[in-house]
């Protein structure tokens, strides 16, 4: 497994494999490896005959007031998690994404504007820009993300359709602990207490879902989950919706192919889950 800091050598390195005939695939992260991202490795293994696994902590999808200091980097210790559960042939940390002179940014419309694009307003900025940076230092077959960030991903769909690149999106289920909270690097904030209530997000994701194909209406449902939400300790719900899974709009009535999307603040911690409606 091999350590890349530098952006050309890391694109010298995918453009011989692709003329070798080899197939390449790219799991993009911010670092503090778990569970969650090691899945997604591992598909990468089976989709292709070479990994990349990139971390970088993008300054430009970080607000001010968020956690871009308190991000966990711990390179070598994401390095040994990683070659632990089977490795991947490149770990690309660029030392230098951002020239100097940068001065181009990506300003998604589309998916990218309800939910977190209102309460977050430069972030898919932040991440489209970054991601596109990284597809042309990477130039792979294949690259995965993780539906615990279903916006995020429909982003990067959006952008890869609209921009023509020649890269295919594999998307991946989330990953839980074994009560229900989806896995985040994120997890590592919460206090015991603050742990412990974590769940019940997805445990009201849960109990909306199947309240509504109990019957009961949407608008209510959801409503009544905000309230639990807000009751059981959790500060602040930013947004707890049911909206079409293709285009992001919001839904008054079950369909098919629709998802809860939640937001929610606990403590200073910010935590977001979805999930298909049953
Ligand atoms: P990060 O939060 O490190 O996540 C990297 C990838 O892992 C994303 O595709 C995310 O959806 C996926 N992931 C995280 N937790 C997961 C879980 N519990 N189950 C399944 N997949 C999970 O997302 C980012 O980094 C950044 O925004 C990035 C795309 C790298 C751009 O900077």
């Amino acid at each position: 497994m091999q350590l890349i800091r530098e952006k050309k050598q890391i694109t010298r390195i995918v453009q011989n494999w692709r003329a070798n005939g080899e197939s390449v695939c790219l799991v993009p992260t911010m670092g503090g490896i778990h569970e969650g991202h090691l899945r997604l490795l591992a598909r990468a293994r089976k989709n292709a005959t070479r990994t990349v696994l990139s971390i970088y902590v993008n300054p430009t999808q970080f607000a001010k007031n968020e956690d871009f200091d308190l991000y966990p980097r711990d390179l070598k210790k994401d390095k040994d998690v990683i070659l632990e559960s089977g490795g991947c042939d490149v770990i690309y940390a660029p030392e230098n994404m951002y020239g100097r002179s940068h001065a181009t940014t990506i300003d998604p419309g589309g998916v990218a504007i309800p939910m977190e694009g209102t309460v977050r307003p430069h972030f898919f900025s932040g991440v489209a820009t970054v991601v596109y940076k990284l597809f042309s230092q990477v130039p792979a077959n294949s690259a995965i993300f993780g539906e615990k960030d279903f916006q995020q991903l429909a982003v990067i769909k959006q952008m890869v359709r609209d921009f023509e690149i020649p890269i295919k999106i594999i998307s991946h289920k989330t990953i839980r602990e074994k009560d229900g909270l989806a896995l985040s690097s994120r997890n590592q904030y919460l206090g015991s207490k603050d742990r412990a209530i974590a769940p019940n997000l997805y445990g009201q994701i849960q109990w909306a879902s199947n309240a509504i194909s109990s019957g009961l209406g949407v608008e209510e449902a959801l409503k009544k989950a905000r309230q639990t939400l807000e009751s059981i300790g959790f500060n602040k719900v930013d947004y707890f919706d049911l909206r079409r899974a293709s285009d992001l709009r919001l839904c008054k009535k079950a369909e098919p192919k629709t998802r809860i999307f939640a937001a929610v603040m606990l403590g200073d911690v910010r935590l977001i889950d979805n999930c298909e409606l049953k």
